[in-house]
């Protein structure tokens, strides 16, 4: 580790803050950190890593919410942090691509291209600390989805450092190759568990001059979903977010930021936060205008306001923001990631809370998500003033009862965070053995010394 120089090593006390997840709920430790600056100091890294017989975890801006990114193994983990690998290499406006360090924070690679007039859509409410390799490696999605796909679809190419220290380099921009087997998938949503990504070429679009934001009062779920529906035939594909929220969302997004002015009046049971943008010679205004008319006259939308001013839309979206952070606030509880078909949406979600509330009468049910995927994060807040033990039996008495709802809809327990150490057990429950047979067989070609990630999403065996 030495042969690696000083600037690169992190040890003793210093290694705490990599070691401890975003919200705080487990701290652990690791024999070192290192920081590369490098691919090829990545690669001196991993390498130092075999020969030492030690494991690695990459980080990347460490707010990933299933603890993937800190280690389990604190006597034999070494976690490889990519946030000194922050280079934006290359904007190509002519070429609507972009090659990016994987340590770069997302917000400042969409500051970095909208300098150049394009626009990079990953949109997600982490996105001032997570880092381009950690979208790539948890295949994140976030709130333009919808219009835009997941990272995976965004993404062109991959520079990774595998395994052995030797360096994949598929770093291309083009937007067409069938050239066999699309190697760089593997490494997409693998949460480090197959390399480190240290470079990553992406597709960009055209910076939308026009965004429209509303925020609408209904009297349901159902409604929202019909809404949904109705805006996509609708409104040409120029729909960029669709945000389902509950009444809840605004106290808990005041308890965090108590400066935030209620945007509606009434009290609704639904609440759904849409933008439409585009650029060029289409009316966005208009658009949202004469949509939000029509669909208020039919009744789906009781009440609504539209931002008239771009602050006026960030404050929006504050209150979407904000909610996370106020149940952060409240202390320990359960989140989930959940997608079931659009179809079976409501339907789930009325089951899965009635569910819980047979099980833990005294939580409180938060659904909220991005509907339009049929993505609702069903979080469920024990009373404040239980015992840490009292909350932690809550919490799994809560997801058990959604995970028995979920298995008989065929969902996924995980639409976008990842599995993560948080989640395996409920993935491993739930694989079938061929899946896990193929899963098995690429961990063991691509990282046969399982030295990658041990302990996320699946245990393979080896160190893990
Ligand atoms: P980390 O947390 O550092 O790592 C995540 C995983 O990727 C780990 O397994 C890690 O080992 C691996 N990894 C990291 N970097 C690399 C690399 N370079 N090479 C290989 N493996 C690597 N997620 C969504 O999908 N949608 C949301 O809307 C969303 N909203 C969020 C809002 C808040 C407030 C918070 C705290 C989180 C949210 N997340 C959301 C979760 C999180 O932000 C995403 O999963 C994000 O993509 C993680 O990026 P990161 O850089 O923080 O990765
Ligand atoms: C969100 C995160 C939790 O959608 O995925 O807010
Ligand atoms: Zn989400």
């Amino acid at each position: 580790m030495k042969a690696l120089g000083s600037d690169l090593v992190l040890a003793g006390e210093d290694v705490l803050r990599y070691c401890r997840d975003w919200h705080g709920d487990v701290t652990t430790g690791a024999v070192a950190v290192l920081r590369p600056r490098s691919t090829e100091d990545v690669a001196a890294a991993v390498k130092a890593c075999v020969d030492l017989g030690l494991s690695v975890v990459p980080q990347g801006g460490n707010t990933g919410l299933v603890l993937g990114a800190t280690p389990d193994q604190p006597e034999s983990q070494v976690v490889i942090s990519l946030e000194r690998m922050t280079r934006v290499r290359r904007i190509d406006p002519d070429d609507f691509s972009a090659v990016v360090e994987a340590g770069c924070i997302l917000s400042e690679f969409k500051d970095a291209v909208a300098k150049e007039g394009m626009f990079f859509p990953l949109a997600l409410g982490a996105q001032g600390s997570c880092r381009i390799g950690g979208n790539v490696s948890t295949n994140a999605g976030g709130i333009n989805v919808l219009r835009y796909g997941m990272t995976r679809e965004l993404v062109l190419g991959l520079e990774v450092v595998l395994p052995d220290g030797s360096i994949f380099n598929g770093l291309s921009t083009l937007r067409k190759d069938n050239r066999g087997i699309d190697l760089k998938q593997l490494f997409i949503g693998a949460e480090g568990t197959l390399g480190i990504i240290t470079a990553v070429s992406v597709k960009l679009m055209p910076e939308p001059e026009q965004v429209a934001t509303a925020l609408l009062g209904l009297n349901s779920l159902n409604d929202a979903i019909a809404l949904y529906r109705r805006a996509r035939r609708d409104c040409c594909d120029l729909m960029s977010a669709f945000e389902f929220m509950p009444p809840l969302a605004f106290v808990l997004a005041r308890e965090a930021m108590p400066d935030l002015m209620m945007p509606i009046d009434a009290d609704y049971p639904a609440y759904v936060l849409m933008e439409m943008s585009g650029s060029g010679l289409v009316d966005i205004d208009d658009l949202m205008e004469r949509f939000l008319e029509t669909v208020m006259e039919e009744g789906v939308v009781a009440d609504g306001v539209i931002a008239t001013s771009s602050n006026q839309s960030r404050s929006l979206w504050l209150f979407r923001e904000g909610m996370n952070e106020g149940q952060a606030k409240r202390g320990p509880h359960l989140r989930t990631d959940i997608s079931v078909p659009l179809s079976r949406l409501a339907d789930f979600v009325r089951d899965a809370e009635a569910a819980v509330l047979e099980v833990v009468p005294d939580c409180i049910n938060v659904s909220y998500g991005h509907v339009g995927d049929g993505n609702v994060h069903l979080n469920v807040l024990p009373p404040s003033d239980l015992s840490p033990e009292e909350s932690a039996e809550r919490i799994y008495k809560a997801k058990k009862a959604i995970n028995g709802v979920l298995d008989r809809y065929e969902g996924s327990i995980s639409a976008e965070h990842g599995i993560g150490r948080l989640k395996r057990s409920d993935y491993e429950e739930r694989l079938p053995d061929v899946r896990r047979k193929l899963l098995t067989s690429l961990k063991a070609a691509i990282d046969p010394a399982f030295i990658m990630n041990p302990g996320c999403q699946l245990n393979f065996g080896g160190n893990s």
